[in-house]
């Protein structure tokens, strides 16, 4: 790949780089169009990366179709598909990490502890293989793209990168590779948390600055959905992830859940007053 790269780049061509882990939705291939846009060459990575899976979590059970994600993304316009194993990524004896100090212990760090260094670290490493002048990522995973900013700024790294809007199921709910995991009857109750937040966001817009009150009509909203568990419901601004009691500022509205049916952990976010 990497060969691959320096030849395009030597003919002045700008790559655009989409990083995912494959169960491609409509939410990856509004990334795919956004850097299509961007780009001259685009290419697109499927890897499944071992290390941001915490214990519990099972990695085995991620969906794997390789085969029809390769044609979404070529019908996307996508030019390479760059699809390493394991170990191309981490070969024996691999012992490096990169980790933005703080940001990735807030929020779903608190119960994926060393998910967002294991993100990182993966992000890294493609950059240095793809070298892309952009990549983009999706908006759903706020604080992966906030703490994928920060790296890129902290680290002089010359790649613009792009947070693209979430994109949605008719009822609200957000795409995620995930959703398959939902019973029916998680399914139907699902889209209460994306309600939560625009309930929110329309307080925010007829003024309401308190994180309180915001707070407080998300979790009436998730108190409909029985079968969601919420994880957190934070209001935090989008340097340091940190609570905010009034929004001031450009602010992060981020919640989690887990259902208990089947176990899924949701998450979805809105951004007010600007964009992340
Ligand atoms: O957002 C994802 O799908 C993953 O976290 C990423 C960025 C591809 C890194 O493995």
């Amino acid at each position: 790949m990497k060969n691959l790269s320096i030849s395009f780049m030597r003919s002045g061509m700008r790559i655009g780089f989409v990083p995912t882990m494959g169960a491609l939705h409509e939410g990856h291939l509004s990334l795919l169009k956004k850097a299509r846009e961007m780009s001259d060459v685009l290419v697109m990575s499927i890897f499944l990366n071992p290390t941001q899976f915490t214990a519990n979590e099972d990695l085995s059970k991620y969906p794997k179709p390789f085969d029809i994600d390769s044609e979404k993304a070529r019908r996307e316009g996508c030019d390479v598909l760059f699809a390493p194993q394991a170990d191309e990524i981490y070969p024996p004896g691999f012992r490096t990490s990169v980790q933005v100090e703080g940001l990735g212990s807030e929020l779903c760090g608190i119960s994926r502890p060393s998910h967002f260094q294991g993100v990182t670290t993966v992000v890294l490493k493609l950059f240095n293989i793809v070298m892309p002048q952009c990549a983009v990522f999706g908006g759903k995973d706020a604080q992966q793209a906030i703490i994928l900013k920060r790296m890129v700024r902290d680290l002089n790294m010359s790649i613009q990168l792009v947070v693209a809007p979430t994109v949605r199921e008719t009822d609200g709910l957000a795409m995620s590779s995930r959703n398959t995991y939902l019973t029916p009857e998680e399914r139907i109750q699902a889209p209460k948390i994306y309600c939560g937040l625009l309930n929110a966001g329309k307080l925010y817009e007829k003024g309401e600055r308190a994180a309180c009150v915001l707070k407080k009509t998300i979790l009436e909203c998730l108190e409909k959905a029985p079968l969601i568990s919420p994880e957190y419901i934070e209001i935090v601004d989008t340097v340091n992830l940190k609570a905010v009691e009034i929004l001031a500022d450009v602010t992060l509205v981020a919640v989690a859940g887990r259902t208990s049916q089947s176990k899924t952990r949701l998450i979805d976010n809105v951004v007010l007053g600007g964009n992340i």
